[in-house]
């Protein structure tokens, strides 16, 4: 479970967080909404320790985040895993290293035990057929589309399996089939890794197909938080307008008729 109490952060005489509270539960989806620079990426970065809060903390399975440097830290996001907003690959590596560069790293998140190259060869194939992208191993990044890129860089975060995965606009700037295939697989990852997620997007659609709960950032809390047909009936401007930016509910193309078994 992650728990934030009280999160302050101000960039020079921008007071970005104020005060927010929030509960992720174990193995949820949790979407959080926001127009641009409401603070949606300056919360994750929070969540993964790379930014400290000016007070307030962030616990996540009983360790304090927010307090912590170094070795200590390192450690502590092992089992994290982020999709920066630019999905950023390593543009010198093909697909195949730049999906094995954390098992080449780190071993095994829990253990720390080395992997052998065939056991990371292994590894890379089943993250890049999981994400579509069996038999692109050679592959330079300049020669991805938008959507390989974000699913390579997304092949590379669940590699080793985090019991956390945030994700920072996975469907900005893609086209709707590019973007449905990335709602698909946050849900299949989901799935197969039972991972806790976290998915920031101003996607509503997007939103609603993966969420289990819904969030809404404004002035530097969370606004409303709740399951989504209870979060589209709350009462507020920028949720009847995120809602009508879709035609149709998402949920209605899932594949199974009542939704996720979980
Ligand atoms: N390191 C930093 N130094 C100074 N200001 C920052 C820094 N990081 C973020 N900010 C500011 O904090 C605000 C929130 O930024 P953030 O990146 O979290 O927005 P966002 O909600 O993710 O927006 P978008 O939807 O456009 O990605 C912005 O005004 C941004 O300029
Ligand atoms: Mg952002």
């Amino acid at each position: 479970m992650i728990k934030i109490q009280n999160l302050w952060k101000r960039y020079d005489k921008l007071q970005v967080l104020a005060g927010m509270d929030l509960e992720v539960k174990t193995g949820e989806t949790l979407v959080i909404l926001g127009p641009s620079g409401i603070g949606k990426s300056v919360l994750l970065k929070h969540m993964i320790g790379i930014t400290k809060p000016d007070a307030g903390t962030i616990d996540i399975d009983d360790v304090r985040i927010s307090d912590i440097h170094g070795a200590d830290l390192y450690k502590a996001v092992k089992h994290m895993g982020m999709l920066f907003q630019g999905g950023a690959l390593f543009d010198s590596m093909n697909v195949e290293e730049n999906t094995g560069f954390y098992l080449h790293q780190h071993g095994d998140p829990t253990t720390d035990k080395h992997y052998s190259k065939k056991e990371i060869a292994d590894k890379v194939t089943e993250a890049l057929e999981m994400v579509g992208l069996g038999g692109t191993h050679k592959k330079m990044p300049s020669e991805l589309s938008g959507g390989m890129r974000k699913r390579a860089a997304l092949a590379r975060l669940i590699v080793y399996r985090p019991s956390l995965i945030l994700y920072d606009e996975p469907t900005t700037g893609l086209d709707p089939i590019i973007a449905m295939q990335i709602n698909e697989l946050i849900v299949k990852t989901q799935k197969e890794l039972k991972a806790t997620s976290i998915v920031v997007t101003h996607d509503m659609f997007s939103a609603l197909y993966v969420g289990d709960r819904l969030a809404l950032i404004r002035d530097g809390k969370i606004a409303h938080i709740a399951e989504p047909d209870a979060f589209l009936k709350i009462d507020d401007p920028l949720i009847r307008f995120l809602h009508n930016t879709i035609s149709k509910d998402p949920r209605s193309f899932k594949e199974t008729p009542n939704g996720r078994t979980n």
